[in-house]
């Protein structure tokens, strides 16, 4: 075995500590979807009870999603495709993993191009520039500014040679170091957003509207909304937990490991809604002013705050890091792919790869400004890239997860994988539980609500 090893041209890489692994699933997990999405939905959704739903989709859905891609990427130590390869050989399975690489490669896209309007605005906020000027200037250089052809091209071909550098170093050296270094820093500054907003003279409003549940305003809409939130803000659905679960090593806790993922998560969503929402109430700001809430709401609050200017600086400095730390690992989801299925190093893995994704993401970023005319099914590249991943892809990859741990792989493996090979006691009333949850639960819930989003 050892000689084979030694043959083989190249040795997987994995995670060095088991805090290395938990900063960099939280750091995939926590980002835009926390700190851009994830307010401007709660706005649009009518405050606490889109937040409940979505805390008891993130319990009931997300969590065991989760656990079956970390089985799944554990278990066979393989990338999104090879994984499904290995566990079920000869079968079709591996379409699957091709699915969740696609989808990592649509979210990218887009995602480099608003971490892309990170770079500026933190540039601007660098400048003081959210001093001066009024709410509708904020909002009309917003809309400028994105519908423009090279400014925003330049910051996206920034961002994405960021991530790039990043994930040249490799899982260990590259996305491990730059996770534990960044999410500590991420946690710091959100805290101290938090606690400014929510000592301003007028905090409680935002409050009553982030943790009071009005019920009246639950609609179908709302469900899907938080479904499709829960999914994208935990990173499900796209082969990532399977790819960083297969750098995991065997002895961690892949349970605790989920668990503790799921929760970092939604606490960074609840700190950003804390640090958001009381502000945009104090400043009679609506609070259902859509995605570009944190981009023309919160520069306007800021050049009203005192300090606003140092604050807009941490705010983007945040949004920025957030944002890295989840594109590394969408990058990492392809580039593994690459790496494994056509056998190439890791250096030419990542150009190809970031290469193709900068065409990818100019395209969207043009398609707000001068492609805007060029429409499919209706939609700009970036809204089309936006829905089918989020809508489409990240809801059927989670759905054949759990059918795949739930239906087809072998039980003593799912055993091994969760109690490692014995040593960890997991209680029988637990895996009952979570088969309950993985074979009948998720799938009939998951079914439902995609199948319900396409009748309506
Ligand atoms: N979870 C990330 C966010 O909230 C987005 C993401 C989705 C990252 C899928 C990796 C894979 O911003």
């Amino acid at each position: 075995m050892k000689d084979a090893e030694h043959h083989h041209h190249h040795v997987r890489d994995t995670f060095g500590s088991s805090f290395g692994v938990l900063v960099a699933l939280a750091g995939s997990a926590v980002g835009l979807g926390n700190l851009w999405r994830f307010p401007y939905l709660v706005g649009e959704n009518g405050g606490a009870a889109f937040i409940l739903i979505y805390i008891a989709f993130v319990c009931l859905l997300g969590i065991p999603v989760m656990l079956s891609e970390f089985i799944i990427g554990r278990r066979s130590q393989s990338n999104a495709r090879g994984a499904f390869r290995r566990l079920a050989p000869g079968s079709h399975w591996g379409v699957a993993g091709i699915l969740a690489v696609v989808c990592c490669i649509l979210i990218l896209s887009f995602y480099s191009v608003v971490g892309g309007w990170g770079v500026e605005y933190l540039l601007r906020a660098l400048r003081f520039d959210f001093t001066s000027g009024g709410s509708s200037d904020l909002s009309s250089f917003f809309t400028t500014f994105t519908a423009s052809t090279w400014k925003p091209l330049v910051c996206h071909t920034a961002f994405m040679l960021a991530s790039a550098l990043i994930v040249v170093f490799g899982v260990k050296n590259g996305i491990e170091k730059f996770s534990k270094v960044m999410m500590p820093v991420l946690f710091v500054i959100m805290i101290g957003l938090a606690v400014r907003s929510l000592t301003l003279p007028d905090a409680g409003a935002g409050i009553t509207y982030l943790f009071r549940p009005d019920w009246s305003k639950v609609t179908s809409d709302t469900v899907l909304a938080a479904l499709g939130q829960a999914f994208f803000s935990l990173s499900l659905g796209s082969g990532m937990v399977i790819t960083y679960g297969s750098y995991v090593s065997k002895k961690a806790n892949i349970l605790s490991l989920s668990a503790q993922t799921a929760l970092a998560d939604t606490l960074f969503a609840l700190i950003a809604g804390c640090a958001i929402m009381p502000a945009v109430f104090a400043f009679g700001i609506s609070p259902g002013e859509g995605p570009g809430l944190v981009f023309i709401t919160l520069p306007h609050i800021f050049s009203n705050l005192p300090f606003g200017g140092a604050i807009a600086i941490l705010f983007f400095l945040a949004l920025l890091l957030a944002a890295l730390t989840s594109s590394i690992s969408l990058l990492e989801v392809i580039v593994t792919f690459c790496i494994e299925e056509f056998k190439l190093k890791r250096k030419t893995a990542v150009a190809l790869t970031a290469f193709v994704l900068w065409v990818l993401g100019c395209l969207c970023s043009l398609s707000l400004g001068v492609l805007g005319d060029w429409r499919i099914f209706g939609k700009t590249v970036f809204d089309l890239f936006d829905y089918v991943s989020a809508n489409v892809l990240m809801l059927i990859g989670g759905l054949l997860v759990v059918l795949f741990v739930g239906w087809k792989m072998d039980r003593k493996a799912i055993h091994d994988e969760l109690s490692n090979s014995g040593s960890l006691h997991v209680p029988e009333w637990f895996i009952g539980l979570l088969t309950f949850l993985v074979r009948y639960l998720a799938p009939a819930a998951i079914l439902a609500i995609m199948v319900f989003q396409w009748i309506s």
